[in-house]
């Protein structure tokens, strides 16, 4: 397949690099500098395969762009509101993303963060680097127990499941969901998960509230200043989904006045950038988008890419298309 041109936008880990440049006419980005706007309309006329990342916007102006010559957009990740996928489909171009390899390492830190905020682990370590530690006493630091108590899931998907099981199973807690397209009851009773008639349900029945919907236009902001105020006053919020399920600056506010006690965040709305009074205040636990980095996951990621796009140019299905 070396006479197929694929550009990869950021960049991956070694090995799949290696395996996607023996394979096809590869063109990596060994800076791993993001990618201008008309870099990408570039890359759409002069490439056969685009593989982008979640913090590529992939919009209708690049993808529509005159003299076209990409036929598939492998996106790095399983989130794909980076792209425009009405534009995609307008325009007959496939898009994959990389589901299932991501799961349990993404609710592993949905689980960190949790343990984190609550157990005030964000605040005990640079408690010691910065020799502010005087010893044990016995009312230092004092957190909030976090086995079994109740666990709200926004979204009943394979993260959240994996978040249900090894909090069930691990810190006997209680499974809450709220997820108007999830209907297996099966797997729903693996974890004893009751689900919720509604959002503001979960919300005030729950001691953690995790999110793990996608972003689109039903759930972006949900989590607002009416909605945190469903919360209980001693809950924590944990975001490993997308940054705009919540708006930040409601979240800034219930944070700064304790309407609820803590959150732990891996996910922002305009990343890079974190608002300083996000940042400056003690009762947030935050971490910069971790959820799938790990080497074995990022390499099964890149994997998943290459047999999505391998598979597309033997002119058959890829696994992972969403459009
Ligand atoms: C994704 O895959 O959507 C994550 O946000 C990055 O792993």
């Amino acid at each position: 397949m070396k006479d197929i041109k694929v550009l990869v936008t950021r960049k991956w880990p070694e090995s799949v690099e290696k395996k996607l440049s023996e394979t096809f006419d590869t063109t990596l980005n060994i800076s791993d500098k993001p990618l201008k706007e008309s870099d990408l309309i570039e890359a759409m006329k002069n490439y056969d395969a685009l593989l982008p990342t979640v913090t590529d916007k992939i919009s209708d102006t690049i993808i529509s762009c005159q003299n076209r010559r990409v036929k598939i957009i492998g996106n790095f990740g399983v989130g794909f509101n980076n792209i425009d996928i009405e534009s995609a489909k307008k325009n007959n171009i496939v898009v994959t993303n990389t589901p299932e390899v991501l799961t349990n390492c993404t609710a592993d830190i949905a689980m960190l963060l949790m343990l984190g905020i609550a157990r005030r682990a964000s605040e005990g370590e640079p408690h010691i680097r910065k020799n502010e530690w005087t010893g044990w006493r016995p009312t230092h630091m004092m957190g909030t127990k976090v086995t079994g108590k109740t666990l709200g899931l926004v979204g009943m998907g394979r993260i959240a499941q994996a978040m249900a099981h090894k909090s069930h199973y691990g810190f006997g807690m209680s499974i809450l969901y709220f997820d108007p397209y999830f209907k297996n009851n099966k797997i729903a009773e693996k974890y004893n998960a009751k689900s919720c008639e509604s959002l503001e349900q979960l919300l005030n029945s729950s001691d953690f509230v995790s999110l793990h919907c996608p972003s689109t236009e039903e759930t972006r902001g949900i989590i607002n200043k009416n909605s945190i105020q469903m919360m209980k006053n001693s809950a924590y919020l944990i975001n490993t989904a997308r940054g705009d399920i919540v708006q930040e600056s409601d979240l800034i506010e219930a944070l700064k006045s304790n309407v609820i006690k803590g959150a732990g965040l891996d996910v922002y709305d305009r990343e890079p950038d974190v608002p300083e009074n996000l940042k400056n205040l003690s009762n947030v636990f935050l971490l910069p988008h971790l959820g799938s980095a790990t080497t074995e996951t990022r390499e099964a990621m890149g994997l998943r890419v290459f047999e999505n796009v391998s598979t597309f140019f033997k002119k058959n299905e890829p696994i992972d298309r969403v459009v």
